[in-house]
Order: structure tokens, then C-alpha cells, then sequence
């Protein structure tokens, strides 16, 4: 072998991605990163994943990260001092970003968890009581997250929903990188029905298309049906999505159907 040669380095991957969590119940992250996609990311080395309790960053002997309302009213707010100082303490200066989970922020969603899994380093800060003082996401510059218009008790499951759809976003996390591309949202539409063994059960039937072994015909069937739950279910993405003529054809192949159906239905009451 000629000296100096050294194998062509395998392309390096971009960053590597760490989380860290900032929380007053730590133990509420044991179970769901110990399993499944969470776990098997970490063990891999893909994603660090820490969870630290808020009140480590407290210097009074009750360990206390809330105080009452300026102005009055119900509940408790957090406290800026603990949170700045665990932000400072975890920052890694630009290449951080903080994320404060409140019913307040901008809404989740599968194109967030895209933008998410690129980052190097993201702050997720869950919030609990009332919600946070207000100087704290502004004077950390964070991006304020929502997971959905209904109120949880804290920021905890939230920050989980946000780390299981962004981990396993990260290029290697999933065995089959096809899965997370064709993924309900991640084409626009929701996704097509799925069945498996067996054929015939209680009465109910497989479509006979999927056991035809014709992968043309079962390509089409799935982006039809696709197209049919997504025009049923959620039409505000289906006027979102970026169709190609086929998908108009087969949209206006579902329109005739359901009209056919539904005159079928007015002939039975009839
Ligand atoms: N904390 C409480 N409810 C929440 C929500 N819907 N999204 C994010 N954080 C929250």
C-alpha cells in the first residue's frame, strides 16, 4: 500500500444534534426517551438528549422557582433568575437556539420539527404554573412553541412531543429513511390506509388491489386514497398541497365517485 494513503473519509455528517431540557420534573422524561425511537437515537450516538431540574439553579434552601403575579390574579409565574441562569450555564453561544414550550408560541408542526432537526443545539424550557415571566423568552430570544390550541398542565409533554417528531428527523435515526419522507404531512396529505394479514377479518376486507402484487396499479390506489382521506378529513391541507395533474385526475376520479355515492344514498331513502 502507498504510504500516506488514507481511505476516502466517509462524508461528514453535518453537526451533531443535542437537546438539553430544562424542567421541574425531570422524571417525567425517564420513560419516554428510555424507549423505542428516543432510545435507539441516542444509542446510536445520533442525538444527546439531557434533562436537568430547574431548580438546580436556585440558591435558597426551598429551592423556589415561582413567585405570585405582579398585578394580582390566580396561580403562580416562573421566575426569571433560575431560568436565565440555566440558560447562560447550557448556551453555547450562537449555535444555540431556546425553545419555551407555552400554549402562547407559534403552532408545531412537521415543517418546525424539519427546521428543528437541523440545528445543532436547541434549549427546550418547559414551562409549568401560570406560565413564564414574561422577560424570560424575550430577554433569551426564544422561540416560543406551541404544540396545539389545548392547554396541558406544563411544558413537559410538549418538549416530548417536540423531541420524538425532530429526533427522528435526524438523517440515520429511522432504519428506513422512506418512512419518515412518506410520513402523513411530511408529503402534504394525510397518508393512505394500511392493512396487513389477515385478507379477511370480522367481515372486513383488504381492498383487492393491495393483494394484486400490480405495483403501478398499488401506487396509484395509495395516492388516491390519500388524496380521498385528506379532501375528507383535512381539506385545508389539501388546498395547501403542490399536486401534479395525475393528483387532479385521481381528485377528480374521488369527486365523481362521492357524488355517485351520495346519489346512491339519496335513491335508498328515497
Ligand atoms: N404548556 C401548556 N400547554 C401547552 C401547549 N399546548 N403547548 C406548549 N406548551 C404548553
Amino acid at each position: 500500500m502507498r504510504r500516506g494513503w488514507r481511505a476516502p473519509r466517509r462524508k461528514e455528517r453535518r453537526t451533531l444534534n443535542r437537546f438539553d431540557v430544562l424542567t421541574l420534573f425531570p422524571a417525567m422524561f425517564q420513560g419516554p426517551l428510555q424507549e423505542s425511537i428516543l432510545r435507539r437515537a441516542q444509542d446510536k450516538g445520533l442525538v444527546t438528549i439531557a434533562v436537568h431540574d430547574l431548580r438546580d439553579w436556585t440558591h435558597d434552601r426551598h429551592r423556589v422557582v415561582d413567585d405570585v403575579p405582579y398585578g394580582g390574579g390566580a396561580g403562580m409565574v416562573l421566575k426569571p433568575e433560575p431560568v436565565f441562569e440555566a440558560v447562560e450555564a447550557l448556551r453555547q453561544g450562537p449555535r444555540s437556539t431556546v425553545v419555551a414550550l407555552t400554549p402562547q408560541g407559534l403552532r408545531f408542526g412537521q415543517g418546525m420539527a424539519l427546521e428543528l432537526a437541523r440545528l445543532p443545539h436547541v434549549i427546550l424550557l418547559c414551562g409549568r404554573y401560570e406560565g413564564f415571566d414574561d422577560r424570560i423568552p424575550r430577554g433569551l430570544q426564544a422561540l416560543e412553541v406551541s404544540i396545539g390550541d389545548v392547554v396541558l398542565s406544563g411544558g413537559e409533554i410538549p418538549a416530548l412531543v417536540v423531541l420524538d417528531a425532530t429526533v427522528r428527523l435526524i438523517p440515520g435515526v429511522l432504519g428506513d429513511e422512506a418512512s419518515a419522507l412518506s410520513d402523513s404531512f411530511a408529503t402534504g396529505l394525510l397518508e393512505h390506509p394500511h392493512y396487513t394479514r389477515p385478507p379477511r377479518f370480522r367481515g372486513m376486507e383488504v381492498p383487492p388491489i393491495l393483494l394484486s402484487g400490480d405495483h403501478r396499479a398499488i401506487a396509484r390506489w395509495r395516492r388516491k386514497e390519500a388524496l380521498r382521506r385528506t379532501r375528507q378529513r383535512r381539506p385545508d391541507l389539501l388546498s395547501r398541497a403542490s399536486l401534479s395533474d395525475l393528483d387532479r385526475k385521481l381528485l377528480a376520479e374521488i369527486e365523481r365517485e362521492d357524488a355517485g355515492v351520495a346519489l346512491e344514498n339519496r335513491d335508498e331513502r328515497d
